[in-house]
């Protein structure tokens, strides 16, 4: 088995499924945010502000195709991964791909005390999430093998769900 990667929106719970699912299938856990954090030496925020989003998706790009040289890694992506087709062979060629979806509500309550996210700056309410969440959700379902929803679920429920869909032990 090859790695699973965890796409959706921002705070549809994709480090926090990453981790119990990694727990449970006794698999190193990846996150693509905090590996860019790391080699670029600042949080993404900041990568943002000062360099640009066009620079953080090119180092996004780079990093997605380093992990296809691992094996058996339950790696949590970006929200914004799926979104460049480069990111998506790359995840194809590393392993299997799983959507986790919320409503807009859910998400809005997850990320509403959270200022780490450049792109919810000024969007957090219902419609804002709803009009970004919109044009992504073609991209989301056009990558994914399974989808799997995390509204009122517990990050043990989801992380058996997809065990189960993928017939993981
Ligand atoms: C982004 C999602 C964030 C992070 C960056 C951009 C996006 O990751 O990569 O702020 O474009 O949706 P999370 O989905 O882990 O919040």
């Amino acid at each position: 088995m090859n790695n699973i990667y965890l796409i959706g929106f921002m705070g549809c719970g994709k480090s926090a499924v990453g981790r119990t699912l990694a727990r449970k299938t006794y698999r190193r856990f990846m996150d693509t945010d905090a590996i860019i954090v790391e080699s670029e030496g600042m949080p993404i925020s900041q990568i943002f502000e000062e360099k640009g989003e066009a620079y953080f998706r090119q180092v996004e790009t780079t990093t997605m195709k380093s992990l296809i040289a691992e094996k058996k890694r339950i790696v949590s992506c970006g929200g914004g991964v799926a979104l460049r087709q480069e990111n998506v062979d790359a995840m194809r060629a590393g392993g299997t791909i799983v959507l986790l979806t919320a409503t807009p509500e859910t998400i809005l309550k997850r990320v509403e005390n959270d200022d780490k996210r450049p792109l919810l700056q000024g969007r957090k309410t219902v419609e804002g999430i709803t009009e970004l969440m919109n044009s992504r959700v073609p991209f989301y379902s056009e990558a994914a093998d399974y989808t799997v929803s995390t509204d009122d679920r517990s990050t043990e429920e989801i992380a058996k769900e997809i065990m189960n869909l993928m017939s993981l032990d």
